[in-house]
């Protein structure tokens, strides 16, 4: 009764992984949950107010989206990345994740996908019926592609359409992506499009953020939404910016988003102007305090010459490698860290990753983020203590997983 294409697919990991630590724990066990990344903190009270203030609003919306969402958006964006976008080129959707299969079932052409890449790519691409370009990328690349690993792919054949998915901050890596000028470089020298997916882009833990739409705006669609920096992942609420040289794209998606969705729920839009227009930029600063503390200190007490990591640059994850031989596949080896230590990672393999190579995703996000914010909102350097007092699950979870990484 299945079709072919989705009979080999399964639940996205991220979710299942969730569903698996949530059933050791009805079992009274103690799990530390590093498999799953959402935020920790809670929404801004005034937005939430704001949707109190709209749950009254019964109408459809256009299907684009609320115009004065839009506009907000657009000015939003257009002040951080200096770029003059217009509320026609916003698109809402339900969850920038939506958006993205939007796009896959339209796009006609090769999917360029880093590995490591977000769990969802690949399997929307299948679904999009389009042909996955995997690029393995290398520690010392600060994990992403290089621009001379994307124009190999594009020079097997130039007259195919191509469409790359760049996320930074990454996830699983942590890593902020520094060669955006040779990739734009190739982008406006073949017919490339780029997915800028930069959902976790005010939790860079570093100022001054930089997207590779201020290299090539005419060839870049920004994909991003509420659920990272404003702890809204259950609202549903993301976006594209698509520039108008890539109208034909956007026309596309509002056609194929009034056949699906129709329109994203309306009290949350109305509650969404709030989050753009409003200055958030304290919640925001304390956010990423929090997690940039909290990502060092894992960072700081897991690398050896057993752990192999790279120094997180902005969200919610972290990429160890653990050095062993004792496991053949990254799989086998994350179930073997659930069973002797009951810290819940992701195998790299679900990233795209040869499952050969011993890496694993580990969110930093298994504490009470509100609790540590309303406890810390004027300190400027938290320290471990801080950590041990409003992380401790993190704290005890970093000591178990060392060991196991020393016993193998
Ligand atoms: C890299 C990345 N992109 C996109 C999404 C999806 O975000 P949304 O909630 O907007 O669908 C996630 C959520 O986990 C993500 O990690």
């Amino acid at each position: 009764m299945l079709k072919n294409i989705v009979k080999n697919l399964e639940p996205s990991s991220t979710l299942k992984i969730n569903e698996i630590s949530r059933q050791l724990e009805e079992k009274g066990e103690k799990i530390f949950k590093f498999g799953f990344g959402q935020s920790p903190f809670q929404i801004p009270i005034n937005i939430v107010n704001e949707l109190k203030n709209n749950a009254y609003q019964n109408k459809y919306l256009p299907m684009q989206g609320l115009k004065e969402l839009r506009e907000a958006v657009a000015k939003y964006t257009s002040t951080n990345k200096n770029y003059n976008y217009k509320s026609e080129n916003v698109i809402i959707g339900p969850g920038s994740k939506e958006l993205m299969f939007l796009l896959h079932v339209l796009f006609d052409g090769d999917v360029i996908l880093p590995a490591p890449s977000w769990v969802s790519y690949a399997p929307q691409a299948i679904l999009g019926r389009n042909n996955i370009q995997l690029i393995q990328t290398k520690r010392e690349n600060n994990w992403f592609p290089t621009s001379s690993e994307i124009e190999e792919i594009i020079l097997k054949d130039k007259n195919k359409n191509y469409l790359l998915f760049l996320n930074s901050p990454n996830n699983p890596s942590g890593q902020i992506c520094k060669n955006l000028q040779e990739i734009s470089d190739i982008a406006k020298k073949y017919n490339l499009i780029i997915l800028s997916d930069e959902i976790y882009s005010e939790l860079s833990f570093e100022e001054g953020f930089k997207s590779i739409s201020s290299f090539c705006p005419e060839k870049t669609i920004i994909s991003t939404g509420l659920s990272k920096w404003c702890g809204a992942g259950g609202w549903r609420l993301g976006y594209f910016i698509v520039p108008d040289s890539l109208n034909i794209l956007k026309n596309s998606i509002n056609v194929l988003a009034s056949e699906t969705f129709s329109a994203v729920s309306a009290p949350i839009q109305y509650a969404a102007i709030t989050a753009y227009t409003n200055d958030h930029s304290k919640y925001i600063n304390n956010s990423r305090n929090i997690l940039k503390a909290v990502g060092n200190y894992v960072y700081e007490n897991l690398k050896s010459n057993k752990v192999l990591i790279n120094k997180p640059q902005g969200g919610f994850y972290l990429m160890p490698e653990f050095i062993n031989k004792k496991f053949n596949t990254s799989s086998e080896m994350c179930d073997n860290i659930l069973k002797e230590t009951s810290v819940a990672l992701l195998p790299g393999s679900d990233f795209g990753f040869n499952k050969t190579k011993m890496l694993a995703r580990l969110s930093f996000t298994d504490f009470n983020g509100q609790d540590f914010m309303n406890n810390t909102q004027n300190i400027k350097k938290i320290n471990n203590d801080l950590i041990l007092k409003f992380a401790p699950k993190i704290v005890e979870g970093v000591n178990r997983l060392k060991k196991w990484s020393e016993s193998i």
